[in-house]
């Protein structure tokens, strides 16, 4: 008789593989808003309610209100967190960088609140992120930003007197290192040039596409993304066929990892089959600068060197010739990404993207493919993401926001370590407390067991604003 544990042993070893290449963030701050107990996705992932004190999360505001509404597809939105003032979530960062952010916003009528009609400003202490905002569907915000300290502000302001501000869940992680690189093309109406410095701006996910696939889940996405297929933005008047492969992605070290893109992506194309071009329209807001990653990899061709194409965007030349074979170091089934810039200053407000038969292609081979494409907008000059106001100009301080914003640059510059910013915190924590009874939440004032006291000190001083 067989040993009935060998067909367990075979399911974890098939598993191993999976299970090893799973990204495991440093930082990872998953927040269910307004909930009083954790939530549990299908994806295994672990909101923490905003509602009870924890040591990596911090809640000013002298008037939040938690509501729950009717039960939804995700269980994330059963609850909302109601911001009738100016408000802000502090949260712990353990390691400084590139982080991604997501705001979950779901809508749904209370007896004294209908969430549709909110409207409100979301923001950093250096970046705006969402401005006049009325979430009035279910939405989700995402964003890469840059955290340069121990904390991350992300605060909740209504647009006016009457006016309120809502958020469902956060989610804060880091990001891999080769998620965002230094350098794009960027291309003009008459040449590309390099785009320096790609990674010190701080970008909006606007469409991230699965070309000629199905929509990929955040249960199978390596960072917990969403990937819709390209069929709404897919333009007649070229003829592609949908390529599928089930072999194995070839992911190769230094080119794109699977953190970049997953094999649900990659593993399904657009091919173009005459020599054309097959093109793909976004609406995006005019006035800022985009970033578009298209996402290659050849499981079309069954030789190398076979395959050629151009790259438009907006109709300009942003790549000839294109060789993928040369590209991923004479690899099929290989991923390679190219990241491009461009300014969209003009009204159209519509980004188009081509694929166009290259003169060095062959008739009877495929004369173009993409099997992904992401389009992120860029932060403009005044270090917004919406609108072209900078924070000072949407956030209302508070009275002594002018501690608050000291307090905070101390507590960038020199980190939680130092016992002066310790001190001066306790100071102004103490001051404050005596002025100001309006906590939202009492803090713990003893040690946690198992917890440093530094995270706890951490934990005091921001309840100064
Ligand atoms: C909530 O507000 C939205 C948008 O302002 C409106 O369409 C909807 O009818 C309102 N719902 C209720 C229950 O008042
Ligand atoms: C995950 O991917 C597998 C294989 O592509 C698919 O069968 C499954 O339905 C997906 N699961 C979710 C939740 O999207
Ligand atoms: C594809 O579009 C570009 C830009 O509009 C154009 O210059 C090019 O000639 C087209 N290529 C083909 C093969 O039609
Ligand atoms: C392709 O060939 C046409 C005609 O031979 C030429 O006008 C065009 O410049 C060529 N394009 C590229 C990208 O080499
Ligand atoms: C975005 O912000 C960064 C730093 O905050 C700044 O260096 C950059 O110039 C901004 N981007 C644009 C397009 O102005």
């Amino acid at each position: 008789m067989a040993d009935p544990r060998i067909p367990l042993l075979l399911a974890i070893l098939h598993l191993l593989p999976i299970v090893f290449s799973l990204f495991s963030p440093p930082d990872n701050l998953l927040i269910s808003c307004g909930s009083t107990s954790a939530t549990t996705l299908d994806d295994r992932r672990v909101f923490i309610p905003d509602s009870t004190p924890s040591p990596s999360l911090h809640l000013s505001s002298s008037d939040s209100i938690s509501v729950s509404g009717p039960s939804s597809d995700s269980p994330l939105y059963r609850t909302a967190r109601i911001f009738p003032s100016p408000s802000s979530y502090n949260l712990k960062i353990n390691h400084p960088g590139r982080h991604l952010l997501r705001l979950h916003f779901h809508p749904f009528p209370t007896p004294s609140f209908n969430l549709s009609s909110a409207l409100f400003h979301v923001s950093t202490p250096d970046l705006v992120l969402l401005s006049n905002f009325n979430p009035s569907d279910t939405i989700l915000k995402e964003f890469i930003i840059r955290v340069p300290c121990n904390e991350l502000v992300i605060s909740f302001t209504p647009a006016h007197q009457s006016a309120f501000a809502f958020v469902s869940a956060i989610e804060v992680f880091s990001a891999p290192a080769d998620l965002v690189p230094d350098v794009a093309r960027l291309v003009s109406p008459d040449h590309v040039e390099y785009f320096d410095l790609v990674s010190k701006q701080a970008l909006e996910t606007l469409y991230r596409i699965n070309v000629g696939g199905l929509k990929v889940t955040p249960f199978n996405d390596t960072l917990w993304r969403t990937w819709i297929p390209d069929s709404k933005f897919f333009m007649p008047g070229s003829q592609t066929k949908v390529e599928a492969f089930s072999g194995r992605i070839n992911y190769r070290e230094g080119r794109a990892s699977r953190e970049v893109v997953p094999d649900n992506v990659e593993n399904t194309a657009r091919v173009l089959e005459t020599q054309s071009n097959m093109t793909w329209a976004f609406d995006v807001p005019t006035g800022f600068r985009y970033l578009i990653r298209m996402h290659f990899c050849d499981i079309a061709s069954l030789v190398l060197n076979e395959l050629y194409f151009n790259i438009y965007i907006n109709g300009y030349s942003a790549y000839e010739d294109f060789d993928l074979s040369d590209a991923t170091g004479q690899f099929l089934a290989s991923p390679f990404y190219v990241d491009f810039v461009i300014d969209m200053v003009d009204d159209s407000g519509v980004l188009s993207v081509s694929i166009g038969a290259s003169n060095l292609s062959s008739p009877s081979w495929a004369q173009g493919l993409l099997n992904g494409l992401e389009i992120m907008k860029m932060n403009n000059s005044v270090g917004s993401l919406d609108g072209e106001f900078p924070v000072s100009a949407i956030l209302v301080k508070p009275v002594k926001g002018v501690f608050g914003v000291l307090g905070r640059s101390f507590l960038c510059g020199l980190g939680f370590v130092s016992l002066f910013a310790v001190v001066f915190m306790l100071v102004l924590r103490l001051r404050s407390e005596a002025r100001n009874a309006l906590a939202w939440a009492r803090l713990p004032t003893e040690v946690q067991e198992g917890k440093p006291a530094k995270g706890n000190l951490m934990l005091t001083t921001k309840f100064i604003y």
